[in-house]
């Protein structure tokens, strides 16, 4: 079967099925071209409330299938392939927080979207990059723990000095890996380009940037900037994305070891074979887990609006 071919089957299966497929920014542009709705991890999440669809598969990683049923919970909802873990969600757990909450009473706990179900129960918002300023600076508390992205955090309390930010060592090890020497040599073979990077690089790269923001902050600049040349600091689907999409302007990867392995887990196969019934998880939450995590996002979207 052809990549068209399968494309098509699939289209004809999710409208013959009234499934809705949502595929994180991150995804290949094969499986972006055949999601109902493709964005950052904020839109989607928005896009998962919204949808009427009883069932929906998430092309993305676990924790975005997670939000998907939390804010949905009597839909039916997939991770096209169950393998799709967020490292950056599994470094710190429920007792870890617990325990230092313990420790700080007074600090409201603000965790990044890219967190366990379970680790939310015990958070008190949740975030997503394209929100989180914004968020933070609604929050009433002046004290914020926020959890797990330190680099996040810092570009978020650089950006609020009246709040109190407490962070701790966590982050995304595919973002996090890029150094100053990267963008120095990026910028060397392409001294016209502006450097646009996410949030979750290390400070010294984000210092070093002309824009810092979400994936699709970073698209929706690209898209209204006047300049040509854009260096993309972020996964490299989102280069790939841009170049498709805006053919007379040229957008080179920060490093070609900006790949995060666990978004790429999915393939067209993949998402053909969930549509089937043959492959796919679907994602169970418990009750009580559902309610407690679900009081986190909703806040993020209320502070947000
Ligand atoms: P966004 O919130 O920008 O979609 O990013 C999600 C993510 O996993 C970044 O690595
Ligand atoms: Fe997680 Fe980083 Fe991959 Fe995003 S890019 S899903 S934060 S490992």
């Amino acid at each position: 079967m052809t990549v068209n071919e399968m494309q098509e089957r699939i289209r004809k299966l999710k409208a013959g099925k009234g499934i809705c497929v949502l595929a994180h920014s991150y995804q290949g542009r094969e499986i972006t071209e055949v999601a109902d709705y493709s964005g950052d991890s904020y839109q989607l999440s928005v896009m998962a409330a919204k949808t009427n669809a009883k069932t929906v598969i998430m092309c993305g990683v676990r924790f975005m299938a997670e939000t998907v049923k939390i804010l949905s919970p009597d839909k039916t909802v997939y991770l096209a392939n169950p393998t799709a873990g967020c490292p950056m969600a599994e470094q710190m757990d429920k007792e870890l927080i617990e325990g230092v909450k313990n420790q700080f009473p007074d600090y409201a706990v603000v965790c990044y979207i890219n967190t366990t179900a379970e680790l939310k129960t015990v958070c008190d918002v949740c975030v997503t990059s394209s929100c989180a300023v914004k968020v933070c600076s609604r929050i009433p508390n002046k004290n914020i723990l926020f959890i797990p992205d330190c680099n996040l955090g810092k570009f978020v309390a650089d950006q609020l000095p009246e709040k109190n930010f407490k962070l701790l060592q966590g982050g995304c090890p595919v973002h996090a890996a890029i150094t100053l020497r990267d963008v120095e040599a990026a910028k060397k073979a392409h001294p016209n380009a502006l450097l646009l990077v996410h949030p979750e690089c290390v400070p010294a790269v984000a210092a070093a940037a002309d824009y810092v923001g979400s994936t699709s902050g970073i698209m929706e600049y690209a898209r209204k900037s006047d300049a040509r040349e854009f260096i993309i600091g972020t996964e490299n689907s989102i280069a790939e994305h841009l170049q498709y999409d805006y053919p007379n302007k040229r957008f080179y990867t920060l490093s070609k070891n900006l790949i995060c392995e666990n978004m790429k887990a999915t393939t067209l196969p993949d998402l053909l074979a969930c549509l089937e019934g043959v492959g796919g998880e679907e994602i169970t939450l418990d009750p009580d887990t559902l309610k407690k995590a679900r009081r986190c996002i909703d806040e993020m979207i209320r502070l947000s609006e």
